[in-house]
């Protein structure tokens, strides 16, 4: 395959990017392609050269023309003028970056992730009681997309009987990532974003009377660096940015993992006699079916790249899930080893001073919904009266439109 024929927005190569991924490792780990005005970078050594290097690629591209992700004039002008333009203060470069993130860190802190056990578990175990009750469900919609959007929505501390709404605004928030929406779609997902922006501002507002442990509460009270109340459009992109980082790349993996347990008994097997396994195969569904498969930088000067010249201005586009199978890292990268001397040298979360802040709630939400699945479910496999499963055509993110399995209840 030669690099010029491949092309990542065709939702086909989408669907099976892999041997794309290969040839580009092999023949062009930097390559411009014209379908995104940007420089692809796959090598693992690139892409941690790049996010370390924050002071030549920025992540803040705001000013470049192709960053709009909301394209058409009518539904920016939409958003500007009911709610408050989509932007995320976390995409901005050191030392601004280091105030937003501290904003919203303290939820992090291993303390606080590991106060979330207990609740994490008992979702899990409620899900999975469902699931034995039959002898085969839909599992992106019977168990992905619940355990991370509970999660987010203790940790933002709002009603969990709000996840369904939530849920709908984060699948519209991210439709434009697939690019080419038509502009009727875009002033759809343009109203979509107003009502959630509505939404957070008004929890906000009704923190500051009622404070709680939670992420909205923090942000209600955030101060930038000068001590200054942080302005409400921050606030409102930060939480907007926590909800949907935090829910669709989640759900993502967990519906690889589950996909690849359906089509690996021997896996599932390997799980089920040795539990403690189930960190190592969570990092392999990670390194393997990447969810956050890509994101950008922007070079503040001329700078080269494995040889390439790439002119200051240029956008480059850091491919996580390509990197993560770099068979200079990974030896047969394509394989789902568990005993792999390296297991979390994958780059899913990024790497440097953009590295996932919510990294580890996702392990352990995938650590405990893993364990709990194949102690509960046996002869997992994909239901042979359903067409195979796909993916959401997209270039960023990599999740399954649905899963229907079989299995039988132990
Ligand atoms: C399997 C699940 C997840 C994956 C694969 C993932 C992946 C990523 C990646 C690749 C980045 C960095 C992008 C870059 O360097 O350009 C990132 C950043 C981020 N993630 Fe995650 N994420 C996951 C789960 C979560 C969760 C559960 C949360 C929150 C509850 C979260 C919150 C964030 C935030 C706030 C950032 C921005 C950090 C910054 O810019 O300083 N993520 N994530």
């Amino acid at each position: 395959m030669k690099p010029s024929d491949i092309n990542l927005l065709d939702p086909v190569t989408q669907e099976d990017p892999f041997a794309c991924y290969e040839a580009l490792l092999a023949r062009a780990p930097v390559y411009f392609m014209p379908e995104i005005n940007a420089y692809m970078v796959s090598s693992h050594a690139a892409i941690r050269h790049v996010v370390t290097q924050p002071a030549i690629w920025s992540i803040d591209f705001r000013a470049h023309p192709d960053a709009q992700l909301i394209k058409t004039p009518r539904a920016r002008a939409l958003l500007e003028s009911e709610g408050f333009p989509r932007d995320t203060k976390l995409t901005t470069d050191p030392p601004a970056h280091t105030a937003y993130r501290a904003a919203v860190s303290k939820a992090f802190m291993p303390a606080r992730v590991a106060a979330q056990k207990d609740f994490i578990a008992d979702v899990v175990d409620a899900l999975v009681a469902q699931l034995r009750q039959r002898e085969g469900c839909e599992f992106m919609r019977d168990f992905a997309w619940t355990l991370p959007m509970r999660v987010v929505t203790r940790l933002l501390g709002v009603p969990a009987e709000d996840a369904d709404r939530i849920k709908h605004w984060s699948d519209v928030w991210v439709e434009p990532l697939a690019y080419g929406l038509s502009e009727e779609r875009e002033l759809y997902v343009a109203q979509e974003e107003i009502a959630l922006q509505k939404y957070l501002v008004a929890h906000m507002e009704a923190k500051l009377a009622t404070p709680g442990e939670d992420i909205l509460t923090e942000l209600a009270n955030a101060k930038m660096a000068d001590g200054s109340p942080m302005p409400l459009a921050e606030k409102v992109g930060l939480a907007e940015h926590l909800i949907v980082g935090g829910h669709e790349t989640a759900t993502s993996a967990l519906g690889s993992g589950m996909m690849i347990l359906a089509q690996r008994p021997d896996i599932a097997a390997a799980l089920r006699a040795d539990p403690s396994r189930v960190e190592r195969f969570v990092e392999e569904v990670l390194r393997l079916e990447s969810p956050s498969a890509g994101f950008f930088r922007v070079a503040v000067q001329d700078a080269e790249l494995e040889g390439v010249h790439i002119p200051a201005g240029s956008m480059v586009h850091l491919r996580f899930a390509a990197a993560n199978r770099d068979a200079s890292v990974f030896a047969r990268p394509a394989e789902l080893d568990l005993d792999r001397p390296n297991p979390r040298a994958h780059l899913a979360f990024s790497y440097g001073v953009h590295t996932c802040l919510g990294a580890p709630y996702a392990r352990l939400e995938l650590q405990v919904a893993f364990r709990a699945l194949v102690q509960a479910l046996d002869d997992i496999a994909l239901d042979p009266s359903e067409p195979p499963p796909s993916h959401i055509p997209g270039l960023s993110l990599r999740t399954l439109k649905a899963l229907h399995i079989r299995y039988l209840a132990r």
